[in-house]
């Protein structure tokens, strides 16, 4: 790792007191003119921190760039292993994609790409998902015998329970989930995930499994596109958290890449805790087809039981299907 990206580190570690350049160059064994150096460079970069002649540096709480090296203090110690395998670009036309190509270019279990924007998101069934600067938007690329599920869709479960415990924790929030992945606050979508599988052609299995989050940061309600605004909202919609993002990465990492997954019964025990979905009313909608219907329970894999107005039931299965509440 860089000098600089050692500081960044050891400053985000101590956020919100100042360490003095001397205490920096002790604890990196550099001098302190490579320090001074260091912390132009970050802010050339963009970094803001803080500097007092008496107290020395620090990093201001309006920083919240996505790095390696700010997400780094927050992974758990089981974590650690995968902080050298987080890629962060400014721009991509959509993680999920990189993440794919990274995939099948030999890239491991745990392989996390990050973007502060997205020019051609992608949500599920084709649909375009609205990635403005700020939001979290991330692609973790997983090995599926590296989980104790026997279906991808229980990835996605797996994956919007590591989304709402991710944010109760950083952002103080408690989200719920819409069958299948939406992850919503009072009603509106806050993050939306996107699971596919990546087959190698040769060996023409199911080689890797790719996760895709997309979590709505920092965005008013009055700057979403105008279809999105009555369905769409964001996480800390005024950007007053410090360090929101890094953090967030960090504590969906801290779920994801554990080495003590929940089983696939746990998993879903508590995915169904989460479920806004059962007992309610939804307009099921299958191809060109739509019926009402009332969600009764979802079964051991994750599917959703649905009771129609005559009184017959249905087991519906994310790829069939999607519901409105
Ligand atoms: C949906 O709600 O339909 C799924 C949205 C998934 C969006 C995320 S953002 C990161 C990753 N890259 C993509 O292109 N899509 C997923």
């Amino acid at each position: 790792m860089e000098t600089r990206e050692r500081i960044l580190e050891l400053l985000e570690q101590h956020r919100g007191s100042s360490l003095s350049g001397e205490r920096i160059a002790e604890a990196l064994q550099v001098s302190r003119t490579a320090v001074w150096k260091a912390i132009r460079e970050l802010r050339a970069a963009g970094y803001l921190i803080d500097a007092s002649t008496r107290r020395g540096y620090c990093l201001s709480d309006a920083n919240d760039i996505l790095s390696a090296a700010a997400i780094r203090p927050f992974l758990s110690e089981s974590c650690q292993q995968y902080a050298d395998r987080i890629r962060v670009y400014d721009v991509l036309p959509s993680t999920n994609q990189t993440a794919k190509e990274q995939a099948l270019s030999g890239a491991g279990h745990g392989t996390v790409i990050l973007a502060n924007r997205q020019s051609a998101g992608r949500g599920r069934k084709g649909r375009a998902f609205f990635s403005p600067p700020g939001g979290l938007y991330m692609s973790v690329v997983l090995k599926p015998d590296a989980l104790p599920f026997d279906q991808v869709t229980c990835v996605t479960a797996f994956a919007a329970v590591a989304v709402c415990e991710a944010l109760r924790e950083t952002a103080g929030v408690s989200p719920g989930i819409k069958w299948v992945n939406d992850i919503q606050l009072d009603g509106k979508k806050v993050c939306g995930i996107l699971t596919e599988a990546v087959t190698d052609f040769e060996s023409g299995g199911l080689d890797w499994i790719v996760v895709g989050l997309g979590v709505n940061l920092g965005v008013r309600a009055e700057d979403f596109p105008p279809e999105l605004q009555s369905i769409a909202a964001s996480v800390d919609p005024e950007g007053s958290i410090p360090s929101l993002r890094n953090r967030l990465c960090a504590a969906i990492l801290n779920r994801l890449l554990s080495g003590d997954v929940p089983d696939q019964p746990q998993m879903l025990r508590r995915y169904r805790e989460l479920l806004r979905t059962l007992g309610r009313p939804v307009t099921v909608i299958q191809g060109d087809t739509q019926y009402p219907a009332t969600a009764l329970d979802i079964d051991g894999a994750g599917h959703l039981l649905v009771e129609k107005a005559d009184g017959t039931r249905a087991v519906l299965t994310s790829g069939e299907v999607s519901i409105r509440t």
